[in-house]
């Protein structure tokens, strides 16, 4: 066979359904725990090109097994190893932003450009570089929006303004507003720790008898949105829902979020959270697709 998905037992239900749409088959590698904490991990042999499926969420161990697998694909004849990692983790640290700070955007990205003959990923968190392939050098990396799949869990109805909590959100939440013509707010954040957060909207009154719907690109512990439901529920929104491409946060940020009034959260299909529902299968298809990554 030429192509064929393998997947990291934690993603095998998002694996499954992409190899559904690409009509290839999806196998589960073996990964085994030693008491240490340390990996062994056996792959199947499969195919020539093999897309790897693995989301990078919480992804210290996740790595090193990562690069595991991609190792032993070759070892075992893939020609190609093409890297599915919906969640990207460690793009968020881009600069150093204090004095000796090392920037895991670039140190992770060239680790996995070694590895992978290219990287497919959905959202990547990048501020200050346009282009994905300048953390992931020198191979053909590759970055899906998810607006699309975000837009059409919302669908067009008027009573609905979209609200991104923070300057950066700004582009995610336009691209889900703009084919749905919905009115967007944009707020501005300080942040002074990790679950620490300080949220104002310029125009938040404009909510006020709407259905508010906060629109991000990650959820990871859920203070952003918590603080800038708060604003919106005094303005006096008619009810306050959250939805981000990436959901990271554990069950008591979730619980924390639903005390705070945000009646719903919804995420892509990035992570192994209870609330990423959206598939996003079609998206990854797609992409991989026009990329030529399906060509075995
Ligand atoms: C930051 O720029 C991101 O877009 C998110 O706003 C941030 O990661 C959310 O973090 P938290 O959920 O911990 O407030």
């Amino acid at each position: 066979m030429n192509l064929a998905i393998v997947a990291f037992p934690d993603c095998s239900v998002p694996a499954s359904l992409l190899a559904a749409e690409l009509g290839c088959a999806c196998h589960e590698l073996e990964v085994h725990r030693f008491p240490d904490g340390e990996s062994r991990v056996r792959v199947p042999a499969v195919a020539n090109t093999v897309l790897l499926y693995r989301s990078l969420d919480r992804p210290n161990a996740k790595i090193v097994e990562l690069l595991l697998a991609a190792s032993a694909l070759r070892e075992n004849g893939t020609a190609r190893v093409v890297l599915i990692a919906p969640y990207l983790g460690y793009m968020r640290q881009d600069v150093a932003f204090r004095p000796g700070e090392a920037v895991s955007q670039r140190v992770i990205g060239k680790l996995l450009a070694g590895y992978f003959d290219a990287l497919v990923t959905i959202d990547p968190h990048l501020h200050r570089i346009t282009r994905l392939g300048e953390a992931v050098p020198k191979i053909p990396a590759i970055s899906l929006s998810a607006a699309p799949v975000l837009s059409s869990a919302i669908g067009p109805d008027s009573s609905f303004v979209l609200v991104g909590p923070d300057s950066e959100s700004r582009p995610w939440v336009e691209a889900v507003a703009a084919p749905l013509g919905l009115k967007v707010l944009i707020g501005e954040k300080q942040r002074y720790g990790d679950r620490n957060v300080n949220v104002k909207i310029d125009g938040v009154q404009q909510a006020e008898g709407r259905v508010a719907i906060l629109v991000d690109d990650v959820i990871s512990s859920g203070h952003t949105m918590i603080a800038a439901s708060r604003l919106l529920l005094e303005a006096g929104a008619i009810r306050v829902e959250a939805m981000a491409t990436h959901c990271l946060a554990d069950p008591n940020d979730l619980e924390a979020m639903r005390s705070a009034g945000i009646v719903r959260v919804t995420a892509a299909q990035t992570t192994s959270s209870p609330v990423a529902r959206l598939p996003v299968a079609n998206l990854l298809a797609s992409g991989l697709q026009a990329a030529g990554l399906t060509n075995a």
